[in-house]
């Protein structure tokens, strides 16, 4: 049986793999659509000719539709949904600016709009102007977080929106998915539990260190900037987060994180560089394959969501 998400994006089980900035490439895209899922191109850093070689390959590895992420603080944010209605990309996921200019071109070109928000205005808003699904993220998530936290999104968001709506940030397992799904939520995106996969070409650094890590080794830096990165405690962070308590300069303290995320991700340097992770680490704990990823946590979420009936049996 189909939800609002699978039906929409013509998928098995709606679960997303999030973009993840030098990171979610061809392999991981077409391992995840493989497994029944869907995965998501990352395009921040990127040139159209990486994007454009990526598109093409996931499309050898896979028939099943994927997505691209646009940045729209990124320079060449055009060329690349240029390029997305071009290839014919199933749906696009914008975020860090507005994605409403762009509603027009994707519509024209059959591209599922699927904007991710951080708070219920900028939901009602794109749901306004067309958009065909939401993803709220919450401040558990790896990477690039906003104010509100994943519980505090389902509550505020989800009873005042129409479109499916996506919830990410700190889901993990199927535990995870069920509760977003008995919250409402249409499906999830994930991202974390992604880097641990073998098909995910994350420097091998990153992916010890991330197994190595418990539920209190993450840290956000720049949130006192309106600049929030979540990932793993290391000398980076700490020279951030002492540079930003002494009340450094927001140009010095950028000028320090730019690169991290690739310095940790393709060059190994878990160092210096940043380690982008979420909250939910304890459970990160091994190397799998896609599939083994995806079958555990749908088989984990029917299991819950079978036995969910009994639990309202305590409230009666
Ligand atoms: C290493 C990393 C890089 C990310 N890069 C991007 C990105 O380029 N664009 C984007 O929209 N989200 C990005 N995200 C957010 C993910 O797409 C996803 O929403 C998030 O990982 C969900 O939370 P989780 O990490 O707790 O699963 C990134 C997350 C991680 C962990």
């Amino acid at each position: 049986m189909q939800n609002k998400l699978t039906k929409l994006l013509n998928i098995k089980y709606p679960i997303i793999q999030g973009a993840m900035a030098w990171i979610s490439e061809s392999t991981l895209v077409s391992s995840l659509c493989n497994a029944g899922a869907t995965g998501v191109i990352a395009t921040g850093g990127r040139d159209i000719s990486f994007v454009r070689d990526e598109i093409r390959k996931t499309k050898e590895l896979t028939n099943k539709p994927f997505g691209v992420n646009i940045m729209l603080m990124a320079d060449n944010k055009e060329e690349i949904i240029k390029l997305c209605c071009e290839e014919k990309v199933s749906f696009v996921t914008l975020g860090a600016g507005n994605p409403v200019p762009y509603f027009e071109v994707l519509k024209e070109n059959n591209i599922k709009i699927i904007p991710v928000v951080p708070n219920l205005k900028l939901a009602k808003r794109v749901e306004q102007k067309g958009a065909d699904a939401i993803i709220i993220e919450g401040m558990e998530a790896g990477g690039h977080i906003g104010k509100q936290t994943t519980m505090a999104l389902l509550e505020n968001v989800i009873p005042n929106i129409n479109i499916p709506v996506v919830i990410a940030g700190g889901i993990v397992d199927g535990r995870g998915l069920a509760s977003a799904l008995l919250m409402g939520a249409s499906g999830v995106q994930m991202g974390s539990r992604f880097l641990l996969s073998s098909s995910c070409l994350v420097h091998q650094n990153s992916k010890d260190m991330i197994i190595n890590a418990t539920d209190t080794d993450s840290i956000v830096t720049g949130y006192s900037r309106n600049h929030g990165v979540r990932g793993l405690k290391n000398d980076f962070t700490n020279k951030f987060l002492e540079l930003e308590i002494s009340g450094a300069k927001n140009e010095e303290l950028f000028k320090l994180a730019t690169g991290t995320n690739k310095k940790a991700a393709v060059d190994g340097d878990i160092k210096n560089g940043l380690v982008q992770v979420g909250q939910s680490l304890v459970p990160l704990n091994k190397i799998q394959t896609t599939k083994e990823i995806i079958d555990e946590i749908i088989n984990e979420a029917i299991e819950k969501l079978d036995n969910a009936s009994k639990l309202s049996s305590y409230l009666k």
